[in-house]
């Protein structure tokens, strides 16, 4: 079985605040690391877990049947979460947990296109049976839409040269390769630029992958769907690995844990406001502690959040 170490592991166990006879969601199974520790604590209860990796799927199932049956393995989007659970016969859960972005796996597994540290064919797809790939992307998409991709999902400074360039070098012939893709990235950026620490084509690679998986409108979609489904008591928890998710997960945290009419400066009559129907179980994330980012050093940007539903 290919290892994934799970990141924020007991703190995010913890804040979900196990019930054995509740119904529990994982929106990203991954290698079940989470999953499992969930399913230890459940007696009648019962977990539910997503995954849009085949691979995962296959692998969580052996190492989840050692523990106990009452798991359920869907194999779609979390985007998808409502229609999924609701087909199921379940509209409210007591937990849900997100460990969003990639596992170990799929970065180091350097067939599947993620990684600029292998070459590979570009792909970056975590559900294989999906058509779009990084290759369509970078081969397909314009200018414009390649610059706005890099820009938004990236946050690459030097957009606009890479776009520019990718368009030129697949004019001559197809842009085939995960280096190919590097050196082109690198020759769109200055000298000063390259010295810096870090590989060149990170914020590249992040925003193709962002890009081909849906992953910022897949997390929109999630993050209006969950809260939604909990039961009262019930804990959303959302662990982030980039600036961008954490970004959306503190703001739609925020925009569901305070008072209607008190975030744009309205004055409202006691009357006409609504009470917040969640609170946040901190205001600040919670960080992997020294431990952990001895251990493991890819926790290092991880941030944990979490809300719980306070009334219907
Ligand atoms: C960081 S890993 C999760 C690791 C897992 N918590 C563990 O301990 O083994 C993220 C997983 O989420 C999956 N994933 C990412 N976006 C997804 C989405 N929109 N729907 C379902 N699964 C998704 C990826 O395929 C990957 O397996």
């Amino acid at each position: 079985m290919d290892k994934h170490v799970s990141v924020l592991l007991e703190p995010s166990i913890e804040a979900l605040d196990i019930h054995e006879d509740g119904v529990y969601v994982d929106l990203t199974l991954g290698r079940a690391g989470h999953s499992a520790e969930i399913l230890k604590k459940l007696k009648s209860g019962h977990l539910y877990a997503f995954d849009l990796d085949e691979r995962a799927i296959e692998q969580s199932r052996e190492r989840l049947s050692g523990i106990s049956e009452n798991f359920t393995l869907i194999h779609a989007s979390f985007a998808s979460l409502k229609e999924e659970l609701e087909s199921r016969g379940v509209s409210k859960v007591d937990g849900i947990l997100a460990d969003l972005g990639v596992s170990s796996p799929q970065f180091d597994d350097g067939s599947r296109g993620f990684s600029y540290r292998f070459d590979a064919k570009l792909d970056m797809r975590m559900d294989t049976s999906q058509r779009l790939s990084a290759y369509e992307v970078v081969n397909g998409y314009d200018e414009m839409e390649l610059c706005r991709v890099l820009r938004d999902y990236g946050e690459e400074q030097d957009a606009r040269a890479i776009a520019r360039n990718i368009v030129k070098a697949r004019a001559k012939s197809p842009i085939v390769t995960t280096f190919d893709l590097v050196e082109i990235v690198k020759a769109s950026k200055s000298p000063k630029v390259l010295a810096k620490k870090g590989h060149p084509a990170k914020q590249t690679f992040q925003a193709l992958r962002i890009e081909v998986n849906g992953e910022a409108t897949s997390l929109r979609q999630m993050l209006l769907d969950a809260p939604d489904m909990l039961k009262v008591g019930g804990r959303l928890a959302v662990i982030t690995f980039m600036s961008l998710d954490d970004r959306t997960t503190k703001q739609r945290f925020h925009e569901l844990s305070t008072i209607e009419g008190s975030r744009h400066g309205i004055v409202l009559r006691p009357e006409e406001m609504s009470k917040p129907r969640f609170s946040l179980l901190t205001r600040k994330p919670i960080l992997p502690s020294e431990e952990e980012l001895a251990e493991n050093p890819r926790s290092a940007s991880a941030k944990l959040r979490v809300l719980i539903k306070t009334a219907e």
